[in-house]
């Protein structure tokens, strides 16, 4: 294997070239990196009608002691929904009776911490609620308080918080009395009080993100933000202001509510929080069901232009002012856009994407915008500065296609590869194999990364009690989080945006399932080049280096190696680490070295230069 450093053959790769997709998908958001406990808040999940979906919210009693029903006297003009309880026992059970929320399969409530409670009560007579978080069954008791709520016939904000005094990762936030009578609720909510930078982010799978040095976030779908009709797709104006107001809706296309308290400021927010370009991919008038005539797109032409007011206007224009208000005075820099998602085809996405196109052109010329249509092996008939490539397939044709860009035309617009993975027969739920095809895929990305400008592994993110879309990266729990051998894979690329590119040439009886490449950081000491190795053969490799700028020093080189046994071993929940990178030092490092390759490894060898 032969790596030409020269720097006449050198090429920089775009800043931009590794990022993450971030799709409200699998509870990806909603029960999963958006700490909120509490499950349907609003009693919402049903839409704006009663009576309403409450799920998952249950009572504590019978038909004899308690009966609920949701009602619209919410004080909350766009989410008017509110539950009312009517206690009807004299001599209620000990205990009391009231509801319970088991938020999204279960709370994680961990000993010592302490969780913020906020919820809108209305009780026409004076009444003492008691609140708890409890074991599933509601026999441990974690955290108690009792709140006097005061007869009156407005509604009264409470907050309290509570500290609890237990573990237990399958909790439930229950709300009690023992008093005969009417009470409504509305928005409760419960969140940890230590969430990332007190964004309201689960710190632990925030960590994980922050550790593929992601370059850019797109969000938030997908589909999610198609929607199968119109009706049910992604609303930005919906999502913003106090969380409190957000009607939250219902993702047709995912089957889940979200209460939407991750909305589009949070999502700018997380873009900050991670240090990576915003990609806001907005709903282009088209679900996958129904479309909007582009001699009625203007208003929601409108609709996004606001949206890109709210992010990036100053704070005394009409929609930064709104960001403002919430705590960010500062503009948020998107300098992205996606104008709809796998949209190309339809009847109407080519006239709509032109209206967006030239009015965001007009407002923002610095705002560099996606297509949905493919340009990798024929010329767009629209403009656009990126176009969107997706690709699903299997294992043997996504190693295959590491190729794919080779021979893209270098003129027109650049390549946003924004969703790759293997799935379906030899993906498993997140397997080496996969990870393996994946690794050599982008290896053709960094090759190809004159013409490649971003790419994304999809999806990120799945909670393990809704695998709708299987595999994914990261995979948790209430409580637990693991990669799967295709995060692991994008950590050993993490180093390569930014970096410089250098061509490398395999000449082995094997190479037809080899796949390499190789970077050098100018300003730093290392040289970063990464083998797959996608056969079940050891190969052993001499590598051989020219050119580089400075000697390859053993001490501190070191081989980072994803591997496993088996080839279509997994990580899981009882063994996270099976499928990991393992480093070792590489005490032969110089710049003519002999590696051998493990079957079905990916190798990255981390050069000193001194
Ligand atoms: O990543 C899962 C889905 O795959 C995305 O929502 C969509 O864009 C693609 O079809």
């Amino acid at each position: 294997l032969k790596v030409d450093a020269s720097p006449q053959l050198a090429r920089q790769i775009p800043d931009t070239l590794f990022g993450i997709f971030f799709e409200e998908i699998n509870h990806a958001g909603a029960g999963g990196i958006w700490a909120e406990l509490v499950s349907n808040r609003g009693f919402e999940a049903g839409g704006p009608h009663t009576p309403s979906n409450i799920d998952p919210w249950s009572i504590i009693g019978d038909d004899s002691s308690i009966f609920v029903a949701t009602d619209r006297t919410s004080c909350f003009s766009r989410n008017t929904v509110a539950l009312r309880m009517e206690v009807l026992c004299d001599n209620c059970p000990a205990g009391g009776v009231g509801i319970y929320n088991p938020g999204f399969w279960g709370m994680n409530i961990e000993d010592g911490k302490t969780y913020n409670l906020v919820m809108y009560v209305k009780s026409p007579e004076t009444v003492e609620l008691t609140v708890s978080l409890t074991s599933s069954d509601g026999s441990q008791n974690l955290a108690s308080t009792t709140i006097l709520v005061s007869g009156a016939s407005n509604w009264t904000k409470l907050e309290q918080k509570l500290v609890a005094t237990g573990t237990n990762r399958t909790s439930r936030l229950q709300i009690t009395t023992n008093k005969k009578g009417v009470v409504w609720f509305d928005q409760v909510s419960l969140m940890p009080a230590d969430t990332y930078k007190g964004h309201g982010f689960r710190t632990e799978l925030i960590s994980m993100m922050l550790d593929l040095k992601p370059r850019f976030l797109r969000f938030p779908g997908g589909c999610f933000v198609e929607g199968e009709w119109l009706r049910n797709a992604f609303r930005w104006r919906e999502s913003i202001g106090p969380w409190e107001e957000r009607p939250g809706h219902f993702g047709d296309v995912w089957h889940y509510w979200t209460d939407d308290g991750l909305g589009y400021y949070e999502f700018l927010q997380l873009s900050e929080d991670l240090g990576a370009a915003p990609i806001w991919v907005f709903n282009n008038g088209i679900s996958h069901n129904d479309e909007v005539d582009t001699a009625a797109i203007a208003p929601f032409v409108k609709d996004v232009l606001d949206s890109l007011e709210f992010a990036r206007g100053s704070a005394d224009s009409t929609w930064g002012s709104v960001r403002a208000a919430m705590g960010h005075p500062e503009p948020f820099p998107v300098k992205y856009v996606a104008i709809g998602n796998e949209d190309c085809g339809k009847k109407f996405y080519r006239g709509n994407y032109l209206k967006f196109y030239n009015a965001i052109r007009e407002a923002y010329p610095d705002i560099q915008m996606i297509s949905n249509c493919d340009a990798s092996s024929r010329p767009l008939d629209h403009p656009a500065d990126l176009y969107d490539f997706h690709v699903y397939t299997d294992s043997k044709t996504l190693f295959s296609m590491k190729n794919t860009f080779d021979r893209s035309s270098r003129n027109g617009p650049k390549a946003f590869v924004s969703e790759y993975a293997v799935w379906r027969s030899d993906a498993g739920r997140g397997s080496l194999l996969a990870s393996l095809a994946e690794a050599a895929f982008l290896t053709g990305l960094e090759k190809n990364s004159d013409i490649v400008q971003m790419a994304s592994y999809a999806p990120l993110f799945v909670n393990n009690n809704d695998q709708t879309w299987n595999p994914d990266a990261i995979v948790f729990n209430s409580w637990q989080q693991y990669g799967t051998p295709s995060y692991w894979m994008q950590t050993l690329f993490r180093e390569s945006s930014g970096a410089m590119f250098h061509p490398t040439t395999i000449t082995s009886s094997y190479s037809g399932s080899l796949a390499a490449s190789a970077i050098t950081w100018q300003d730093s000491e290392n040289s970063y080049l990464r083998i797959i190795n996608f056969g079940s053969d050891p190969v052993s490799l001499t590598i051989s280096a020219t050119g580089l700028q400075a000697s390859v020093n053993a001490v501190g080189s070191t081989a980072t190696v994803l591997t496993s046994s088996n080839v279509m071993d997994e990580n899981s929940f009882s063994n996270p680490n099976k499928v990991v990178p393992v480093k070792s030092q590489l005490s032969n490092a110089a710049e003519q070295m002999q590696v051998t390759l493990a079957p079905h490894s990916f190798s990255s060898f981390d050069l000193a230069l001194a």
